[in-house]
C-alpha cells in the first residue's frame, strides 16, 4: 500500500488548483445567478488538455491516469461544479467511451477534436420514461440498411446545446430488449436534430442541460459503436467510469465547503472568541474532515483499480454513493458554520449545497448506486 503521488500527478492537481482560483471563482457567483455557461473558461480547460486527460496522445489527449482526472476534478469542483460537470462528462462518458469501444475511423473523425477540446461531446441515456429504469428505452434506431433513422426524445442531456458530438442510446430490436439497444455517434446539425430549451436548475446552474429530440435523422451506419446490439452495455461500462468523475465532483465540492467553513470558524468571533473556540464547530470540522477524507480515499482507490486494468464497478458506485452523500452533509453544515452569511451568495457555501444535490441524482441517483453494490456483494 503506497498513499504518495507521484511528482506529475501533484502538479496536474496544483495546476487544476490554480486554474479553479485564478479562472474560475472570479466569475462563479454570477454564472450561477445568470445560468451562464462557462464558455471561455471550458475552452481554457480544453487548451490546457483537461478535456481529453486520460485519452492516449495518440488521439490528441493528456495520456493520465485516473489518478490525476480524480486529482483535477476534486480541485476544479471546489470552486466551480458548472464547470466540472463538462470535464467530466467529456473524458469519462464520451472519450472514453469513444477510445475504449469506438472503431479507428470513429476515433480519428470524432474522438481527436474532443480530446483536444476544440469540441464537446454529450452522452444521452436518459429519457422522459427511462431514468434509472435504462433498459427501457423509447427512442428507436431503425436498421435503413447503410444508415439509421433516429426517432424520439433524450432528457436531461448535460452540454445539451453546446456539444457538436452526441453520444445516443436507441433501440433498434425491442424484441431483444436490451440486447437490441445500440450505441449511435450523432453529429450536431444532422437534419431532423432540435436541441429543446435549457433547464432552469438548482444548482449547477451554469451547466447547459436540455432536451434533445430527434425526427427521422439519418445516422450512417458506421456511426454505430461496437457490434448491433451492444448500445446498452457500452453505456452501462462507459458509467462505471463516468461515476468515479461524478464521485470526485462530490468530494470537491465538500472539500470546497469545508475549506470555506474551516476559515470562516477561524475568524468569526462570537462570546469574546472564534467559533473555531467552540467544540460545538470543532466536532463539525473534524466530522466534515474525517468524511471527506474517507471518501477521497474512495475516489482514489476506485480511479487506481481502473488504472491497474482491475474491475471496478462497485468500487465507483462505492464512491458515488458515498462522496455524493458527503458532500449534501458537508455543504449544509458548513452553511450552518457561516449562520445567516452562509445563506447569502457571496459567500460561496449555499451555491456549493444547491450544487451537492445533483451528485446525488445524476450517472445514477444515490438508490441505483446501491442497486449496483449490492448485486456485487451478493454475487
Ligand atoms: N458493464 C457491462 N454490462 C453491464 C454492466 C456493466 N457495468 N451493468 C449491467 N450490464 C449488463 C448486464 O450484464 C445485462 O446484460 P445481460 O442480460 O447480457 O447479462 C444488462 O446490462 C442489463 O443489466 P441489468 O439486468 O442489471 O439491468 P437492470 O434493468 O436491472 O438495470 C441498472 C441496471 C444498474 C439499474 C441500470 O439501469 C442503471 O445503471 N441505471 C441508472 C442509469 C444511469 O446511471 N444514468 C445516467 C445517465 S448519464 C448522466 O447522468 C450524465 C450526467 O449526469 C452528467
Ligand atoms: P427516476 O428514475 O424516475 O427516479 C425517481 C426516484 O425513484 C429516484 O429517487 C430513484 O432513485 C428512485 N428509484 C427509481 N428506481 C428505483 C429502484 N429500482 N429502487 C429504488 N429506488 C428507485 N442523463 C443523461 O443521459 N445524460 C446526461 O448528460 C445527463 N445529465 C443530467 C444533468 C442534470 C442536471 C440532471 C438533473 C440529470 C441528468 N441526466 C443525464 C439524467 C440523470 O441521469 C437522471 O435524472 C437519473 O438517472 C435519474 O433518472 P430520473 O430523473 O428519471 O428519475
Amino acid at each position: 500500500m503506497y498513499f504518495e503521488l507521484t511528482e506529475e500527478q501533484k502538479m496536474i492537481r496544483q495546476a487544476a488548483r490554480d486554474f479553479a482560483q485564478n479562472e474560475l471563482k472570479p466569475g462563479v457567483i454570477e454564472r450561477d445567478e445568470h445560468q451562464k455557461f462557462p464558455a471561455e473558461q471550458v475552452k481554457m480547460l480544453g487548451e490546457l488538455g483537461f478535456l481529453g486527460m486520460m485519452v492516449s496522445p495518440q488521439y490528441g489527449g493528456s495520456g493520465m491516469d485516473a489518478i490525476s482526472y480524480v486529482l483535477a476534478m476534486e480541485e476544479l469542483s471546489k470552486v466551480d461544479a458548472s464547470a466540472s460537470v463538462v470535464v467530466s462528462v467529456n473524458n469519462s462518458l464520451v472519450c472514453y467511451g469513444l477510445e475504449k469501444y469506438g472503431n479507428d475511423f470513429q476515433k480519428e473523425k470524432y474522438l481527436v477534436p474532443l480530446a483536444k477540446g476544440e469540441k464537446l461531446g454529450a452522452f444521452c441515456l436518459s429519457e422522459p420514461e427511462a431514468g434509472s429504469d435504462a433498459t427501457s428505452q423509447k427512442t428507436t434506431a431503425i436498421d435503413m440498411g447503410d444508415h439509421y433513422l433516429l426517432n424520439g426524445v433524450k432528457n436531461w442531456i448535460t452540454n445539451g446545446s453546446t456539444a457538436s458530438t452526441y453520444l445516443v442510446i436507441a433501440q433498434t430490436h425491442p424484441e431483444k430488449r436490451h440486447h437490441g439497444i445500440n450505441a449511435l455517434i450523432v453529429e450536431r446539425g444532422m437534419p431532423g436534430f432540435e436541441v429543446g430549451a435549457k433547464e432552469n436548475k438548482m444548482g449547477i446552474r451554469g451547466s447547459d442541460t436540455h432536451s434533445l429530440m430527434f425526427t427521422d435523422v439519418k445516422v450512417p451506419k458506421e456511426n454505430r459503436i461496437g457490434e448491433d446490439g451492444y448500445g446498452f452495455k457500452f453505456a452501462m461500462a462507459t458509467l462505471e467510469g463516468g461515476r468515479i468523475g461524478i464521485a470526485a465532483q462530490a468530494l470537491g465540492i465538500a472539500a470546497g465547503a469545508y475549506e470555506l467553513a474551516l476559515n470562516y470558524a477561524k475568524e468569526r468571533k462570537a462570546f469574546g472568541k472564534t467559533i473555531a473556540d467552540l467544540q460545538a464547530t470543532q466536532f463539525k470540522l473534524a466530522d466534515m474532515a474525517t468524511e471527506i477524507e474517507a471518501a477521497r480515499l474512495l475516489c482514489l482507490k476506485a480511479a487506481w483499480l481502473k488504472d491497474k486494468g482491475l474491475p471496478y464497478a462497485q468500487a465507483s458506485s462505492m464512491a458515488k454513493l458515498y462522496a455524493s452523500e458527503v458532500a449534501m452533509r458537508t455543504t449544509v453544515e458548513a452553511v450552518q458554520i457561516h449562520g445567516g452569511y452562509g445563506f447569502v451568495k457571496e459567500y460561496h457555501v449555499e451555491r456549493l449545497m444547491r450544487d451537492a444535490k445533483i451528485t446525488q441524482i445524476y450517472e445514477g441517483t444515490s438508490e441505483i448506486q446501491r442497486i449496483v453494490i449490492s448485486r456485487e456483494v451478493l454475487k
